[in-house]
Order: structure tokens, then C-alpha cells, then sequence
């Protein structure tokens, strides 16, 4: 069937307004309304994102939207519903959560994410991959921020729901974040069919600077000539939800013009810092680790810049680096799921 077609979409949708109308009618609602507000999120925000909650409880949404086991099945092939493989039982996936619908470039709602309201684990609980989900390709809040600008010329990746939410609660809307996995070069080509300016800023902790790393590596066999790609490290401890909060959305404008480093310059450092480039020794790993990484791009004027400027850093003439010696280009990592970390 063409994907359009696909039932679960309808499904998905009806979730999302059963989440939605528990957050406005559920007896247990008002610890949820609380907590959102806690975390600075007003009315409008909530509604612009379509905030809900997933009531305590093990049948609730099960109940709501099935009649049978043939409309079980459904909801288990579209995440909401789980299936214990001993038992037999089955039970709904979203239990005493703030639920986060993740929306498809057009609106259609496509999978949740769902945070818990205290310190429990897992923390964030998101939709398995299904038929219309795939976490891969999907950004949250991209159909959101295209909502809310007219013409989008900058977007900025952060990690998490919140992240997105509180930027835009603050007026900064033009926010995405990949689904608890890495950036893939799925995601990069999306963003630069919307536009040239890519930025990321990811949690100022040790998971934050990983993903950067992973970032950059996914973001190499994008790069033609005229896209440009950022990073803005955050101090310890920050993450965009706080740091806007913090100091405000013009703070935080001026933060992202004056520290956000082009994915060149943060190449380079961080290949130096890597390798000790101070000593020959050092040099040479440096070029052994950057070559392959340059060879990627393919804009050929950032290509040669880059090849000039590993030169210049090393005092290698490139020129005579045979083909043989260098390292072989490997395959950027597969998204990996992430699962609970700090
Ligand atoms: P808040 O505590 O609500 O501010 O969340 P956060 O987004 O700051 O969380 P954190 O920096 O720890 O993680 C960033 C992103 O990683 C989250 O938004 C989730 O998408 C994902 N993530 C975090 N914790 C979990 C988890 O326990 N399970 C899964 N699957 N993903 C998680
Ligand atoms: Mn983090
Ligand atoms: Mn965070
Ligand atoms: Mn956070
Ligand atoms: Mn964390």
C-alpha cells in the first residue's frame, strides 16, 4: 500500500488527541501541568507542540482505542501498545509520561516520545521504528519551526525534546533534535534540502561532545561548496533548555554568532588535540587521521582548502602522499539507539 494510505497515521493521530485531552481532563492531570510549567513552558507552547500525558495505568490508551485483538494488533504495530513474549500480555508502551508527538515534515503524527515526570528509568521512552517511524530520517520539531518561520535559513540541531521546546518557548524557533540517536547523514541532507546553514549544539557533557564528534563525521559527505555547518560547545553542565532559560534568547543569539565554530575549524582542533601535533610524530598521525575525513567532502573548493590548510599545519606536501598510504575511508557509523546514559 502507498504510504499515504497507511492506517496508522490515523491511529497515531488519535493517540496524540487522547494524550492531548488526559493533560486537559485526567483527574491526575495537574502534576503534569505543574511540571511543564516548572520547566517555564506556557499554554501556547504546550499547544504549539501538542504536549500531552500518558496517564498512570496499564490499559488506558489500549482500552480507549481498541475494541478487539485485531485493533490491538494495530496499535502494536504502530509502538503503543507492547506485547510481553512469555505471557501474552499486553500493556501500553506510554505509562505516567509527558508525551512529546513527534511529527513527519507534513504534521502527520508519526511516533511519541515520552519523559517521565521524576527521576525514574528510563527517562525518555521513545515510539520503536514502525512502518511510518523511522528514527533515522526524522527530526523533531522540523515541522514545528517550519510552522513558525516563514522562509528558514538557519537550523539549529540539539539533542533533546526539551531542547527544541524551550528554545522555541524563548523565541528561538528554529530548533530541531534527532530522536535518541546520532545524527545521520539522513538527517543532514534533509536539512540542507531547507537550507545552507546548519548549527549544532549539543549538551555541554561528555555525551554532547561525542555526538558532536559523530556529527561532524556525518556531515563530511554532505558538504558541498556554499552549505555551511557550526558547532556551539556549551559550558559544563549546560544544555540549551538551560542555558536559554539562563541567560535569554539574545544571549543566546549572540553566544551562537560569536562562539559557534565552523565544522573546519573544530576538525582541526580536535585532530590536533588527538595526535599532539606538535611534534613530527604528532604531524604525521594528524595527517594520517585527517586525510580520510577531507577526502569525504565533496565540494571540491572546501576540499582543496582543507587539503591547503592540513598542509600548512603540518608541513606534509600532500602532493606526494600516494593514495596506498592513506587510510581507508570508513563507512560513518549507523544511527545507534541510544539508551540511558548520565
Ligand atoms: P531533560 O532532562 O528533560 O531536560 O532531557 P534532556 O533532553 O536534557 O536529556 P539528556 O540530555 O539526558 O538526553 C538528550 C536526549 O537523549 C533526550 O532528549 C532523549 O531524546 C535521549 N535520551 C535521554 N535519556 C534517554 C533514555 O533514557 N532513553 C532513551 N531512549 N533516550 C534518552
Ligand atoms: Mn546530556
Ligand atoms: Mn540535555
Ligand atoms: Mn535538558
Ligand atoms: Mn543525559
Amino acid at each position: 500500500t502507498p504510504r499515504k494510505d497507511n492506517p496508522l497515521y490515523a491511529l497515531l493521530e488519535q493517540a496524540a488527541a487522547y494524550y492531548r485531552q488526559q493533560l486537559r481532563q485526567h483527574p491526575a492531570r495537574q502534576r503534569a501541568v505543574s511540571y511543564l510549567k516548572g520547566r517555564g513552558l506556557s499554554g501556547q507552547i504546550a499547544k504549539l507542540y501538542d504536549i500531552g500525558m500518558a496517564p498512570p495505568g496499564w490499559d488506558n490508551l489500549m482500552s480507549h482505542l481498541s475494541r478487539d485483538t485485531t485493533e490491538q494488533n494495530a496499535l502494536i504495530e504502530a509502538g503503543l501498545v507492547v506485547e510481553n513474549p512469555d505471557s501474552g500480555g499486553r500493556y501500553d508502551r506510554f505509562r505516567d509520561r509527558i508525551m512529546f508527538p513527534i511529527r513527519d515534515s507534513r504534521g502527520r503524527t508519526i511516533g511519541f516520545g515520552g519523559r517521565v515526570l521524576g527521576d525514574e528509568k528510563p527517562k525518555y521512552l521513545n515510539s520503536p521504528e514502525t512502518s511510518v517511524f523511522h528514527k533515522g530520517q526524522e527530526l523533531y520539531g522540523l515541522y514545528e519551526a517550519k510552522q513558525q518561520n516563514r522562509q528558514l535559513n538557519e537550523i539549529l540541531v540539539v539533542e533533546g525534546y526539551m531542547d527544541v521546546i524551550a528554545l522555541a518557548q524563548h523565541g528561538v524557533t528554529n530548533a530541531v533534535a534527532t530522536l535518541g540517536t546520532a545524527t545521520s547523514e539522513e538527517h543532514l541532507k534533509r536539512l540542507f534540502r531547507l537550507v545552507q546553514n546548519v548549527i549544532f549544539c549539543f549538551d555541554g557533557d561528555r555525551a554532547g561532545r561525542q555526538a558532536a564528534w559523530r556529527a561532524l563525521n556525518s556531515a563530511l559527505p554532505v558538504l558541498e561548496d556554499g552549505r555551511h555547518v557550526r558547532f556551539l560547545f556549551l559550558p559544563d553542565g549546560q544544555d540549551p533548555d538551560t542555558m536559554v532559560r539562563q541567560e535569554g534568547a539574545d544571549a543566546f543569539r549572540r553566544r551562537l554568532e560569536r562562539e559557534a565554530q565552523p565544522l573546519t575549524d573544530y576538525l582541526f582542533r580536535h585532530l590536533a588535540e588527538e595526535s599532539g601535533a606538535d611534534s613530527l610524530e604528532g604531524k604525521a598521525h594528524m595527517a594520517s587521521l585527517a586525510l580520510p575525513l577531507i577526502e569525504q567532502v565533496p565540494g571540491g573548493m572546501l576540499r582543496r582548502l582543507l587539503r591547503q590548510s592540513l598542509q600548512q599545519q603540518t608541513g606534509i606536501d600532500l602532493d606526494t602522499v600516494e593514495p596506498a598510504v592513506m587510510p581507508a575511508v570508513g563507512q560513518p557509523a549507523a544511527p545507534q539507539e541510544r539508551p540511558t546514559h548520565d
